[in-house]
């Protein structure tokens, strides 16, 4: 079984970014198993826990969930036009200790996603920028923002719109595509 985590951007109950990423995650084939890794609560990134080795039991449980991970999507809006902060510290948290890093070499791909028209272009970007320094092989084409989310899910957090389900469809297959080079 390829377990996928997803990690997202948003904290809020009725967060567009997780009812996307619900609908993604049913999208991978039989052998996949997409899980949410919670980020909320682990503690904003302080290397003195690290150094002191004094580190929240967050931190560690985050880190051994993080390990156990094959592939990472993250579904994010955007915060004044770059990476929502709870996104950011959860990187900052995993990229540590120094050589320790949770993110190496582990496939990723990115949704950003608005209620706009610019879809999280800048979050999209900003979080690339991370990932490649990180050395996580990243899902180029397609690119996923999703634009204009309000009205795109039904009561049910369902998406709508048949054209969308296709082309996160094409970006899941993608994704796989990127995982089993990277396994074989
Ligand atoms: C936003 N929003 C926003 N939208 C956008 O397209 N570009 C931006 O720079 C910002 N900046 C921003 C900052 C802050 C602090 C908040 C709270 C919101 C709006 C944002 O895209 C919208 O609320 C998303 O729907 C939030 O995603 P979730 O929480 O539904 O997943």
């Amino acid at each position: 079984m390829t377990k996928i985590g997803i990690l997202l951007g948003s904290l809020r109950k009725e967060s567009f970014s997780r009812k996307i990423a619900s609908n993604v995650a049913a999208l991978f084939p039989e052998g996949y198993e997409a899980e949410f890794v919670e980020i909320g609560k682990l503690a904003l990134y302080n290397q003195d826990f690290d150094d002191e080795n004094n580190v929240p039991e967050e931190y560690i449980s985050f880190r051994n969930k993080m390990k156990e991970i094959d592939a990472v999507l993250f579904v994010t809006p955007e915060y004044n036009r770059s990476v929502p902060a709870v996104l950011k510290n959860a990187l900052d948290v995993g990229s540590r200790p120094y050589g320790a890093s949770v993110w190496n070499g582990k496939p990723s791909a990115i949704i950003s996603q608005s209620p706009g028209n610019l879809s999280g272009f800048g979050a999209n970007h900003h979080l690339r920028q991370s990932l490649v320094f990180l050395n996580m092989p990243l899902v180029q084409q397609p690119e996923a923002y999703i634009g204009n989310v309000v009205g795109l899910l039904d009561e049910k957090g369902k998406i709508k719109d048949e054209r969308t389900v296709q082309f996160l469809q094409t970006f899941v297959d993608a994704f796989v595509d990127l995982i089993r080079k990277h396994q074989a």
